[in-house]
């Protein structure tokens, strides 16, 4: 019969599994009178207590244990009575004793100092556990409504979003200062991914529906909570869906996700709202329940300036400070807001015009506290606009690196619509952490790359 358990198991299996004698492997999180050992092994969040044959000393915490013992209840409880325990090697103290393993506060600065070692910590640990099932969950839920999933390249040589933030891939030597990329790896400059949209928009010229999952790269120089450097990105691309469809997936598509993390992972809620001091599990259950906000840009715009005369101008992106007000003074409900018809300069060359000419069928999904979560639109299929729009926005841009993708428009007009969602951003809602940086195994962020 089988001997060793993952905690996780232990716990489903308790009934079946009490009176036996059984192994256990996992590291020590508390040891008190030398006597009583609480282990964790990383399957779950929950620490199973291990009550030691006679009092021992030379236990350390944080050292890896085997164990053998018989599992038994007590006051409600299941506990392993020990028989055997073998030490897998020693634990450095200076080096414990230094590190955020040591049982004390340790503020999230100094967690993401030593990101390397935060995935022992209970606060990272069920961060990563929620992560990992929105994963799953993701490609299930777009598989079972009929996406290919497909990987676009992290190499690339355009710019979707024309915010000329990018990273530059180069081998040349930068010390010398070149005008011209035929010498370099691919004979023409070339950047690390902002977005797979474009590809992903040839993509579904024969799949009908896809999505990607990946990396992107942006070399924004924004501090902030909210941006990284290098940040996952979903983006979903769907052949003969107009504006009005897509919005209404994307708000299904967040609401199952949500579903799914308030099922599965109410213990690491739990813990998470204590440690952050928010009420995330009663948020969210809100956010499922309640139909989203959809308000124009236009109305937006006369809302805030409501509030006080000519506190934004038409034209301006809606920033972090604007989304407090929408927010704290306006809707005052904690629902996200579906902002739509966004004007035309503000947004990249690839969206929709609408007739007013002045705006584009885009829209963006606004959570409190994160901000923008979502950002996507119904695709211009103009060839002569999306050229019109790809000169006036991109002016020192190279035509030719997206020829291609023009070229597409000669195939018909083929309505199709998109979006984007910030993986980060949807873990930092969900888990009420303030920082992005925190959701995100190895984050990197200007001036960092720990
Ligand atoms: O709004 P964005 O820039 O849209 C696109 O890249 C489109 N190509 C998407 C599409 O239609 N296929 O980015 C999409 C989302 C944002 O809504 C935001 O959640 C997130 O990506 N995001 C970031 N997350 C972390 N750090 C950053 N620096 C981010 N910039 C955008
Ligand atoms: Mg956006």
């Amino acid at each position: 019969m089988k001997k060793y358990y993952n905690i996780k198991e232990i716990f489903i299996n308790k009934k079946k599994l009490i009176n036996k004698n059984i192994i256990i492997k996992g590291w020590v999180k508390y040891f008190r009178n030398n006597l009583f050992l609480e282990i964790n092994d990383g399957t779950t969040i929950k620490n199973i207590q291990v009550v030691l044959k006679k009092k021992n000393k030379n236990i350390d915490i944080g050292i890896t244990l085997k164990i053998y013992g018989k599992l038994r209840e007590y006051n409600k409880k299941i506990e392993i009575i020990s028989l055997y325990i073998k030490k897998y090697g020693k634990i450095d103290k200076e080096y414990f004793n230094n590190s955020i393993l040591q049982n004390k506060f340790h503020n999230l600065y100094k967690l993401r100092q030593q990101s390397y070692l935060r995935f022992r910590t209970k606060l990272f640990s069920s961060i990563m556990r929620i992560r990992h099932l929105l994963s799953i969950k993701i490609h299930k839920y777009l598989n079972k409504k009929n996406f290919y999933y497909i990987n676009t390249p992290i190499i690339t040589n355009n710019d979707t979003e024309g915010i000329g933030e990018i990273f530059n891939v180069t081998i040349l030597n930068i010390k010398k200062k070149y005008n011209n990329y035929k010498d370099d790896f691919f004979g023409c400059k070339a950047n690390l991914t902002v977005s797979g949209q474009l590809e992903a928009e040839s993509a579904i010229l024969g799949l009908n529906k896809v999505y990607t999952f990946g990396p992107v790269f942006r070399a924004e120089n924004s501090n902030t909570n909210k941006h990284l450097s290098e940040f996952w990105m979903v983006e979903l691309e769907m052949m003969f869906y107009k504006f009005k469809n897509i919005i209404k997936f994307s708000e299904k598509f967040i609401k199952y996700l949500i579903k799914v993390i308030l099922k599965y992972n109410i213990e690491e809620l739990k813990y998470l709202e204590k440690y952050n001091k928010i009420k995330i599990i009663k948020l969210l259950k809100n956010i499922y329940i309640k139909k989203f906000i959809k308000i124009s840009y236009n109305l937006v715009i006369k809302k805030i300036n409501k509030i006080k005369k000519n506190l934004i101008l038409w034209g301006s992106d809606i920033s972090t400070k604007y989304e407090k007000i929408l927010f704290k003074k306006i809707f005052k409900k904690n629902i996200p807001l579906i902002i739509y018809n966004y004007p035309k300069k503000i947004k990249p060359f690839y969206m929709k015009s609408n007739k007013d000419n002045i705006t584009v069928k885009s829209f963006d999904i606004i959570f409190p506290n994160v901000g923008e979560i979502i950002g996507g639109s119904e695709r211009e299929i103009s060839y002569i606009k999306i050229l019109n729009n790809f000169k006036k926005k991109n002016k020192n841009k190279n035509i030719n690196n997206i020829k291609w993708y023009l070229n597409l428009r000669k195939l018909g007009k083929i309505y199709h619509s998109g979006f984007g969602l910030g993986f980060e951003r949807l873990i930092q809602f969900i888990t009420g952490m303030k920082n992005i940086r925190d959701v995100i195994p190895f984050p990197r962020y200007p001036g960092n790359i720990n």
